[in-house]
């Protein structure tokens, strides 16, 4: 018993973890394709102990699929999306292209997995944003026991959530402080990366947010609660891998410390380390790689009634897409809800 996979953006950031995650959690298959722009035909990306060489996305028949992860940007996901649920193939997409259509469910497992089941109307689910991802694994079980009026968040984000072009924008600004006469000029972000913050993530909006910020509110108030108020400022560091959010909580009902922590250390997903001494919490380094979503620094804001604060971190290329996109994949099976199982 197995399904046929199809890894659009297979030789991307986020592509190339899922072929890894698919292999690491053994997932079904019968088959793997993997796709992508016409510039890639024939490279290789690995899959476990082999080699798969890419295809054009283009010349690919989807109706040998049952189902398409798709890692390929907004643009790739506005065209193809529609053509290949078409075919009868499941597209998981990890853009933002289909996150806010009512008839796409939005989906982070560990928080509303019965959402998956609203797929059938376009045969298309959506992957949220990273940031997003990790945020609501967290706030889901302190919000089912003492509901979550409102939520300030931070985000410290690593480079790779922008691409391979950003990872390696870092890697060479980084290099060229020590090597004389090497500088690398700003290409992908607005300003040098390298040993520096910067506080703008895609587009800015008319009121001043950007579009990553905006993002992060929708797309919580979607699948937690629409209910939630939050606010966020999302900021770009020089971090390879791991996104982190110091996040501010207020609740309706009162909420201590321990019983925050007590509640997600029983929380599916999340790893809580929060040891109150040097050292005794997780940054992005040790997350990378890693496929729970990490809980630190939980503590008492007494500038709000019912108030927490606490820093959340993960690999945003595993819980932020890749990990997360394989988990409604499995969750479906679960479900009974693919029905092409050879
Ligand atoms: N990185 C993250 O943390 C993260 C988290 C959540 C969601 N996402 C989303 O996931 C998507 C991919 O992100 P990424 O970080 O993996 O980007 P990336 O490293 O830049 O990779 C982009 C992938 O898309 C493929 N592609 C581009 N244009 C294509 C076309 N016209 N036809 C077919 N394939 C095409 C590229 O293939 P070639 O190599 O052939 O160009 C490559 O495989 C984006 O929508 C991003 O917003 C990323």
């Amino acid at each position: 018993m197995g399904y046929r996979i199809a890894v659009v953006g297979a030789t991307g950031n986020v592509g190339r973890e899922m072929m890894n995650v698919l292999v690491e959690r053994r997932f079904p298959i019968q088959d793997v394709h993997a796709l992508a722009s016409r510039r890639s035909i024939g490279t290789e990306v690995s899959f476990g102990d082999r080699t798969i060489k890419c295809q054009d996305l283009e010349n690919f028949d989807f109706a040998k699929a049952d189902i398409c992860l798709m890692s390929a940007g907004s643009s790739v996901a506005k065209e193809w999306a529609p053509k290949i649920a078409a075919k009868g193939c499941v597209v998981i997409d990890n853009s933002s292209c289909w996150r806010y259509d009512q008839d796409v469910p939005l989906v982070v497992p560990e928080v509303n997995a019965d959402a998956i089941r609203g797929y059938t109307k376009k045969n298309i689910i959506a992957n949220p944003n990273c940031s997003t991802a990790q945020l609501v694994v967290a706030l889901k079980p302190l919000h089912d026991v003492a509901t979550i009026k409102r939520a300030v968040v931070s985000t410290y984000q690593s480079v790779s959530g922008a691409g391979k072009e950003a990872m390696d924008e870092l890697w060479q600004q980084t290099k060229s402080k020590y090597v004389p006469g090497t500088d690398v000029h700003p290409k992908k972000f607005t300003k040098q990366i390298a040993f520096n913050c910067i506080p703008h993530i895609d587009v800015f909006m008319e009121d001043g947010y950007t579009k990553e910020e905006w993002k992060i509110l929708v797309e919580t108030k979607k699948i937690l609660d629409p209910k939630i108020k939050l606010t966020a400022t999302c900021v770009r560091v020089p971090v390879f891998v791991g996104h982190s959010e110091s996040v501010n909580i207020e609740f309706e009902k009162p909420i201590s410390s321990e019983e925050a922590r007590e509640i997600l250390c029983n929380a599916p997903g999340i790893l809580v380390v929060d040891k109150r001494e040097p050292g005794g919490y997780v940054t992005p380094v040790e997350a990378a790689g890693e496929f729970a979503t990490f809980v630190s620094r939980i503590r008492e804001d007494e500038t709000v009634q019912n108030g927490l604060a606490m820093w959340i971190v993960a690999d945003n290329l595993l819980k932020g897409a890749a990990l997360n996109a394989i988990q409604i994949a499995e969750s479906m099976i679960q479900q009974r809800l693919l029905k092409s199982a050879a």
